[in-house]
């Protein structure tokens, strides 16, 4: 499987470096923003949930309407939607797109945060109800005779579904989160795993204990889920612009969180999800991993979804980035913080170099 790469969807001018409170979607700037990753080669762009935050299905329907190649990646709680609704809803997409869409299950990191929208089951229960979920799409997305469930979360009779993924079989199927539940029903289950960037031993870690679960599971090893990591480069032409841009960078979000325009609040209370706890956790070892893994804008944001940065020149990026390659990912997820502008960068001067950097590998391999 090629080495792809993945961006967040932007659906208005407003990032954590110039938020701008309850910004609605803006049209063009969604457009312009979905073209641009296009153009620039990027496989996929993901389209976030959260409980105040824009749909993702009509969001990725517009951006699978204005673009040609790039997949759609729909974050999608299964609290929110009746699992044969989302069948058929993610089928619809796949078949408007011609086979570009792809679900990220989101099982529900924070009792407060599904609280909002009714779901007051505890995280072992959301774990428990995301599998038995992915096995009613599955089972819809297949099954040419109607069917009952007689689940545990759901039931229903003589369900039949007409809307097929375009391939016949299913739309990829992604998981993410970083507890025992996660690598379980992921490591099992998922077609892609998602992972937030940490340093590459206990990335390494992380990606071993998906693929005993996926073993567990009776997966063979050429079936078990392709691996998806997500960093927030800040990019220069020299490692030392990197550098200063990063401390810029840091000092605005940190501004923005004692002004109230931060994602969390600055007394905000610890994280209830593991993968960010193992970020803040990570944090408190120092400053930087590896080559150029730069942890402060994870304390600074609370490590409120992916927060930590890789930092330098594109080259220094580009070859951080195939550490982690060469570690077994295949799905790279890139998003600066001043989202258009950088996702142009990355596309200009850092995916060209990393697919150089797998080219010679490739021609390594042959000789
Ligand atoms: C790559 C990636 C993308 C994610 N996207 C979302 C999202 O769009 N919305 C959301 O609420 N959580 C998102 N999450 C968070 C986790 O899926 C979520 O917190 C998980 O249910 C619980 O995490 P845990 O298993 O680490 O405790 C994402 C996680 C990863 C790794």
């Amino acid at each position: 499987m090629p080495t792809e790469f993945i961006s967040l969807t932007s659906p208005n001018a407003s990032n954590e470096i110039n938020p701008i409170p309850n910004a609605g979607i803006d049209p063009d700037y969604l457009v312009r923003y979905a073209r641009s990753l296009d153009d620039y080669d990027f496989n996929y762009t993901l389209v976030p949930y959260d409980s105040s935050y824009f749909d993702p299905f009509t969001v990725g329907a517009t951006i699978a309407a204005a673009t040609k190649k790039i997949k759609v990646i729909i974050a999608l709680r299964p609290n929110t939607l009746y699992p044969t609704v989302a069948a058929k809803a993610l089928a619809t997409l796949d078949q408007l797109s011609r086979g570009r869409a792809v679900v990220h299950f989101v099982a529900g990191g924070n009792d407060a945060e599904q609280a909002k929208e009714g779901d007051f089951l505890n995280k072992e229960e959301r774990y428990a109800r995301l599998e038995e979920y992915i096995r009613i799409l599955r089972r819809a997305w297949q099954s040419s005779d109607p069917f009952d469930w007689d689940g545990k979360y759901f039931q229903f009779k003589q369900f039949s579904n007409r809307v097929r993924p375009v391939n016949g079989t299913s739309i990829p199927v992604s998981v993410g989160g970083s507890s025992d539940d996660a690598y379980r029903v992921g490591g099992s289950l998922a077609d892609i795993f998602g992972l937030w960037g940490e340093p590459l031993k206990e990335t390494k870690e992380q990606i071993d204990r998906i693929y005993a679960e996926a073993e567990k599971a009776g997966r063979a090893p050429n079936d078990r889920p392709r691996i998806w990591v997500t960093f927030r480069p800040i990019v220069a032409e020299t490692d030392d612009l990197a550098w200063a841009k990063a401390h810029r960078t840091l000092d605005i979000l940190k501004g923005n969180r004692v002004n109230g325009l931060g994602k969390l609040p600055a007394d905000a209370p610890t994280p209830q999800n593991v993968g960010s706890q193992r970020l803040l956790e990570i944090a408190a070892r120092g400053e930087v991993q590896d080559r150029a893994l730069w942890y402060p804008t994870v304390t600074a944001t609370g490590a409120r979804g992916a927060s930590t940065a890789l930092v330098g020149s594109y080259e220094t990026v580009a070859e951080s980035i195939l550490d982690y390659v060469d570690l077994g990912a295949e799905l790279i997820s890139i998003r600066g913080y001043d989202n258009l502008n950088d996702a142009i960068d990355y596309g200009r001067y850092v995916l060209p170099r990393v697919r150089e950097g797998l080219k010679e590998r490739e021609s390594r391999l042959k000789v």
